[in-house]
């Protein structure tokens, strides 16, 4: 499950078509035809979701959950589907352990405050990992400090891979007193696809939580949570070629029933006094106030749409691509690649010599070449290596091999600069 499919493996998708239903990649940035290779921080979305929202707006715009009439039948229709098809996406067992978040950051700091918070006590360990994005870390880092327990980390090995040998030894050395096992599926900074048969076999072995942020993974291969055997996943619509702003956390129905309300208010409650409230049952105790509704139902389109594609075949499509590129951009003179997995996604996170990542995200885009640059919101990773920045061009189902001739040579000229 963890690895890229491989090219022979599934068919691989017609780029240009799939392409043709991106209305943002088809535009000239600074006089030339957009290259875009920030994936991994937002996707660009295809029509059909927009038409999905604009048809929500236009037509069904009303709230959910509060309103016999017609309109609001009609939008709570909508907006309620999307946990099937969220729970298909992930092969989850039932639409009701589906949870609607802001995205993979907010579905992290529900769970850390919690689960966290009702389960948490002086002593206990929450394992995280170096190479976590913040939205891994703080929530943690957080809820520890209010209930007493400590946050450890499993290092990384100078590769940018989990230093499991390490891990086991956490694990054999805290035992029980380990809680939680927070880890990232894929790395935002790195592309590194982590071990997650072999960590989730560590967490039960403990009797740990097992949270998986799936914020870099959903976009790029099947995710089946179920063989996965976690407890909690996480990610974002917008990384989906979703909208921006929602997401979705999906928990095994006993562990969402253990956790209490993270907001309260409208939607989330069954019956309210002046002194008492009881709640509802999950998902709607934790999903509070009027929803992101045009949100949700833009990302229930893109999710019907990946999956129609099929998860298999937009990673032997990334795969295809990636493999290729990947040896001849290590190669580019100068280009220090900063995480070298074995194992990895199209996520190119590297340093040229004598240049700061800033100017090389500057001097591409005055081409047309849009990476990011800085530290990800992965200071730790950073850190490791010694840096306090990397470019990083990150690839998505919809890139060709004449973006990658196009970055490299962008990337040539902005080295010659230097
Ligand atoms: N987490 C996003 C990134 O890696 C924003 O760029």
């Amino acid at each position: 499950m963890s690895a890229l499919v491989s090219p022979t493996q599934a068919e691989v998708l017609d780029v240009a078509a799939l392409r043709a239903q991106f209305p943002g990649l088809h535009q000239q940035v600074h006089g030339h035809p957009l290259v875009y290779l920030d994936n991994a921080a937002t996707g660009q979305v295809p029509q059909t979701v927009i038409d999905a929202i604009v048809h929500f707006h236009t037509h069904d715009r009303a709230n959910v959950h509060r309103g016999v009439h017609e309109l609001s039948q009609r939008a709570t229709a909508a907006y309620d589907g999307v946990r099937q098809t969220a729970a298909r996406f992930l092969n989850a067992s039932l639409p009701e352990e589906i949870v609607y978040t802001a995205g993979t950051t907010d579905g992290l700091n529900l769970v850390a405050a919690s689960w966290g918070g009702a389960h948490l006590e002086p002593g206990d360990v929450i394992v995280v990992t170096e190479m976590e994005h913040h939205a891994n870390l703080v929530p943690w880092q957080r809820i520890a400090e209010e209930t007493g327990a400590e946050v450890r980390a499993i290092g990384i090995t100078p590769s940018g891979e989990l230093d499991m040998d390490a891990a086991r030894a956490l694990f054999a050395t805290l035992g029980e007193r380990i809680r939680v096992l927070s880890f990232v599926h894929i790395s935002n900074a790195l592309g590194t696809i982590n071990p997650v048969e072999a960590l989730v076999a560590l967490g039960r072995s403990v009797g740990a939580l097992v949270v998986i942020d799936g914020a870099q993974a959903t976009p790029h291969q099947p995710v089946d949570v179920q063989a996965l055997g976690c407890d909690v996943y996480v990610f974002s619509g917008h990384k989906v070629f979703g909208p921006t702003g929602v997401g979705i956390l999906w928990g095994r129905a006993e562990v969402l029933e253990s956790m209490p309300p993270y907001r309260s208010g409208g939607d989330m409650i069954e019956h309210v006094t002046l002194t008492h409230s009881t709640y509802q049952p999950a998902p709607l105790r934790f999903e509070a106030g009027t929803p992101h509704i045009a949100g949700v139902i833009g990302l229930g389109a893109a999710l019907t749409w990946l999956m129609d594609l099929g998860m298999d075949r937009v990673a032997a499509t990334e795969a295809a691509l990636w493999n290729a590129a990947r040896p001849r951009l290590e190669a580019i003179d100068r280009v220090i690649p900063i995480g070298t997995a074995a194992d990895k996604v199209g996520v190119f996170s590297f340093t040229v010599e004598g240049a700061h990542p800033t100017d090389i995200g500057m001097l591409l885009d005055t081409k047309g070449i849009a990476v990011r640059t800085g530290h990800h919101c992965a200071q730790p990773v950073m850190d490791h290596f010694g840096l306090s920045a990397t470019a990083r061009a990150s690839f998505a189902m919809y890139n060709t091999p004449e973006e990658v001739d196009r970055l490299i040579d962008g990337l040539e000229r902005v080295i010659a600069l230097f």
